[in-house]
């Protein structure tokens, strides 16, 4: 059986299926440019959904753990239940590596310093001001030097660009998609 990952907001089933294929092609390369397949890293799933990324993390690093949150209560992703996301990672054969757990990213993770890298994708646009609270909270949860690689819509790109310039370093656009202002983009930042 194959896991199912879900219906994006404003998507149908086939075109977010398509568009994960296409986010997947792009973002295990940009993984595998900042740390070998090897490493044994700590990585975090921001806004995990039902393990899509998670996924992908597992893949690119066959030695690494990840830990996968999401507030599992948000219509931006159709059925995203804590137990069906739990079976996508069975599916997987990922489950020894990979932990999830019900967390709001805009409060603190608990965990400063604890993760080698985080990732995420599609998460943040959905929180409005909101989202620079739960960048904090990512980045403090990372090692000093981890990455944060965010694919996302950032309608307010320059806001956030000005943000991850002021707060960390190595800030750097990797993929963008199209021109629009809800263009789908890939930002990298280096936890200072
Ligand atoms: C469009 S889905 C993307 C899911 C997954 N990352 C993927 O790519 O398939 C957005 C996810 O963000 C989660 N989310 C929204 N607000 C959140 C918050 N405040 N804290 C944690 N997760 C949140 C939703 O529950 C949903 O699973």
């Amino acid at each position: 059986m194959e896991p199912d990952f879900g219906t994006y907001h404003h998507s149908t089933p086939k075109k977010s299926k398509e568009m994960r294929q296409k986010i997947e092609k792009i973002f295990c390369p940009l993984l595998l440019s900042l740390y070998s397949d090897d490493s044994e890293l700590e990585i975090l799933d921001a806004g995990c959904g039902l393990g899509f990324l998670t996924g992908i993390a597992a893949k690119c690093f066959p030695k690494s753990r990840v830990y996968a949150v999401d507030v599992f209560q948000h219509d931006s992703l159709s059925e995203a239940t804590i137990e069906k996301a739990r079976s996508n990672i069975k599916l997987l054969g990922i489950e020894s590596r990979v932990g999830i757990v019900q967390h709001d990213l805009r409060e603190p993770l608990g965990m400063p310093e604890r993760f080698d890298l985080a990732v995420s994708n599609l998460v943040f646009h959905n929180l409005g001001k909101k989202r620079f609270l739960a960048y904090d909270n990512v980045l403090s949860a990372l090692k000093p030097g981890g990455y944060f690689v965010i694919g996302d819509l950032f309608p307010f790109i320059k806001k956030d660009m000005e943000y991850f310039d002021g707060i960390s370093s190595a800030v750097q656009e990797k993929w963008r998609e199209g021109s629009s202002k809800w263009s789908y983009r890939i930002i990298s930042a280096r936890r200072n």
